[in-house]
C-alpha cells in the first residue's frame, strides 16, 4: 500500500536524484557528463524528468537569442514545480550552468529567483560544494575562471557508465576561444583559448575504448587550434594527436568538431590523407560567401580561401564531405553579398548545414552597428539559403541508396527489432538487426532515403567489397 505521506515525486530509493537539461552545442553535452560525474561520488543518480528530480541543472547556450530566451522560459516552468515540490516536503533546489550563466552570472539570481546556483564552465569540479551549500538554503554564484584545471578535478566515470552513454562518445581537447568574431558571444562566454594536454587526452580517451566506446568525436570551440607538447621540438598540433589517437586499439572512428577555416593546417590534411580511422566528413563552418561581409565579421580568410581548402581537403580524402554554418543578415549585408554566399554553397555542394538568422548579442561589436538587416529581409534570405541547403542535403542522402556503408549501430531504433546508427556521414540510418549488434560497426545496404534518415539493411558480410568505409572496420 501507498503511504499517503509519501509525496507522488518521491524517488524509489533514498539516493539524491540529478537531472541536467543540455542546451546548445556538443561541448555542453560533455559537460552535462562531467556535472553528472562530479556529483556521482556524492550519490546523485539520473532523474528520466524534472519532476523525479532533487537537483536540476539547466546546462544553457548564449549563442542566439532564441537559445536563451528559452532558459528563461524553461526557468517558468520549474519555478512552478518547485513552489509544488515545496508543499510536498521534498524541496528542488535549481541551478543554471553553461553560457547564459557565465555570462549573466549575479544578473541571473536576481532576475530568476527560482534560481539558487549559478555555476560557469569552468567551475564544474566545484559542483559538489556548490549544491550541497544551495541545499542548505545560500544562493551562489560561481562563475569566475579559475587558476587550477577543472579536468584534473573531475572523476572519471565507470566503466558501466560510460558504456550506457553508448559507443559513440565525446572529448573535449581545447576550450575558448580568441578569434572574436565580430558576431560571437564565445570568447566571453567562454574565455581564452586552452588546450587540454595530450597525456590527459590520451588517457581519457583509452578509458572510453576499455569501456566500450568505438568512436569518439573530438570538440573545442576551435578544435584545430589544438596545441600540446610534442615530440623534441615540434609543438603538437590536432593532426599529430589524430594520428596518436589512431594507435589505440578497438577506437575505430575519429571526428573532430568545430574546425575554423584559418587552423586548418599541413598535419591536419596528411591525417584526412591517412588515416582511415578519421571519418570522411568534416563540420567547416565559413558563415558567408562575401569577402566584405567575412572582413566585418573578422573571419580573417576570402571566400577564395575557404574553396582553396575544400580542394585541399578533396585531395587528400577524394570520398570527403563537408557540412558547415552560415549565417544571413550580417549588418550591412546586401542583395549582392548574399548572392555571393548562395554561390558558394553551390560552388561547395554540402552535405549537411546549419544556417541562421544574424542575431544581435550584448557586447559583441557587430551588435551595435547601425546596418543591421531588417526582419523580413533575414526571413527571406534564409528561407532561400535553407531550400539550397535542404536540396543538397537531400541530393547527397538519395546519391546513398544503393551503396554499401559502415554503420555504428549506437541505440535502439523505433521500431521493434530494429537498431539504429550512423554512417560514416553522420546520416542517421534505421535498420533491422538483432541487439547484441548494438554498439558494433555493421555494413548496412542502403535501400532508401527519407527526409533525416536513411534506411537499410544488414548486408551479405562476403559481398563488402565495395564497402564505403571511412573507417577500419
Ligand atoms: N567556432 C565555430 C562556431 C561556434 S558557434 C566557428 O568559428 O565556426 C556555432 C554557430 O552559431 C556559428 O558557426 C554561427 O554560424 C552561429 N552563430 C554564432 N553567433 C551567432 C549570432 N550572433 N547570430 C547568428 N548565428 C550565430
Ligand atoms: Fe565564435 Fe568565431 Fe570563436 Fe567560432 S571562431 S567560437 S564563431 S568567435
Ligand atoms: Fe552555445 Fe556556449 Fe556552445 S553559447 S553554442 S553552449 S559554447
Amino acid at each position: 500500500m501507498p503511504d499517503d505521506r509519501t509525496p507522488d515525486s518521491a524517488p524509489e530509493n533514498d539516493k539524491p536524484q540529478l537531472f541536467i537539461k543540455t542546451y546548445g552545442c556538443q561541448m555542453n553535452v560533455y559537460d552535462s557528463d562531467r556535472m553528472s560525474d562530479a556529483l556521482a561520488p556524492k550519490g546523485y543518480e539520473t532523474a528520466k524528468a524534472p519532476d523525479a528530480a532533487d537537483v536540476v541543472i539547466l546546462n544553457t547556450c548564449h549563442i542566439r537569442e532564441n537559445a536563451a530566451a528559452k532558459v528563461y522560459s524553461e526557468l517558468g516552468r520549474l519555478r512552478i514545480l518547485k513552489e509544488a515540490r515545496l508543499k510536498q516536503g521534498r524541496p528542488l533546489t535549481i541551478g543554471v550552468a553553461g553560457c547564459v550563466a557565465q555570462a549573466e552570472g549575479q544578473e541571473m539570481l536576481d532576475r530568476a529567483p527560482v534560481v539558487d546556483f549559478v555555476v560557469g564552465s569552468q567551475a564544474y569540479h566545484r559542483l559538489p560544494q556548490l549544491v550541497e551549500r544551495a541545499k542548505d538554503g545560500e544562493r551562489l554564484v560561481e562563475t569566475e575562471f579559475p587558476t587550477e584545471d577543472k579536468f584534473e578535478h573531475l572523476p572519471q566515470p565507470s566503466k558501466k557508465v560510460t558504456l550506457g552513454r553508448g559507443p559513440a562518445a565525446f572529448l573535449t581537447v581545447q576550450e575558448g576561444c580568441d578569434k572574436f568574431c565580430t558576431f560571437c558571444v564565445v570568447p566571453y562566454t567562454r574565455g581564452s583559448e586552452v588546450s587540454r594536454p595530450m597525456h590527459q587526452l590520451l588517457d581519457e580517451a583509452r578509458g572510453l575504448v576499455d569501456a566500450g566506446v568505438r568512436e569518439i568525436t573530438l570538440l573545442g570551440q576551435n578544435v584545430n587550434a589544438w596545441h600540446g607538447d610534442g615530440v623534441g621540438d615540434a609543438p603538437s598540433n590536432l593532426g599529430r594527436l589524430l594520428f596518436a589517437l589512431a594507435e589505440i586499439d578497438g577506437l575505430e572512428r575519429l571526428r573532430y568538431t568545430t574546425s575554423h577555416p584559418r587552423d586548418m593546417h599541413d598535419h591536419l590534411f596528411a591525417a584526412h590523407r591517412d588515416l582511415d580511422k578519421l571519418m570522411p566528413y568534416l563540420h567547416l563552418p565559413v558563415q558567408a560567401g562575401s569577402d566584405k561581409i567575412l572582413k566585418a565579421m573578422n573571419r580573417q580568410h576570402t571566400a577564395q580561401d575557404y574553396l582553396q581548402l575544400i580542394d585541399k581537403l578533396r585531395d587528400a580524402r577524394p570520398d570527403i564531405s563537408l557540412s558547415g554554418d552560415f549565417i544571413v543578415g550580417f549588418p550591412g549585408e546586401t542583395d549582392e553579398d548574399f548572392e555571393a554566399t548562395m554561390q558558394l554553397v553551390r560552388d561547395v555542394g554540402y552535405a549537411q548545414a546549419y544556417s541562421f538568422k544574424y542575431s544581435q548579442r550584448p557586447g559583441t561589436p557587430a551588435a551595435i552597428q547601425d546596418t543591421q538587416v531588417p526582419e523580413d529581409v533575414k526571413v527571406e534570405r534564409l528561407a532561400r539559403l535553407q531550400a539550397l541547403l535542404n536540396e543538397q542535403s537531400r541530393d547527397f542522402n538519395a546519391a546513398s541508396v544503393g551503396k554499401t556503408m559502415s554503420v555504428l549501430l549506437d541505440r535502439v531504433g523505433k521500431r521493434d527489432g530494429q537498431l539504429a546508427g550512423r554512417s560514416p556521414y553522420l546520416q542517421a540510418v534505421h535498420l533491422d538487426a538483432p541487439m547484441h549488434l548494438r554498439g558494433e560497426i555493421v555494413p548496412v545496404v542502403i535501400e532508401a532515403a527519407h527526409a533525416n534518415s536513411l534506411s537499410g539493411k544488414l548486408a551479405d558480410i562476403s559481398a563488402t567489397d565495395s564497402l564505403v568505409k571511412g573507417d577500419a572496420a
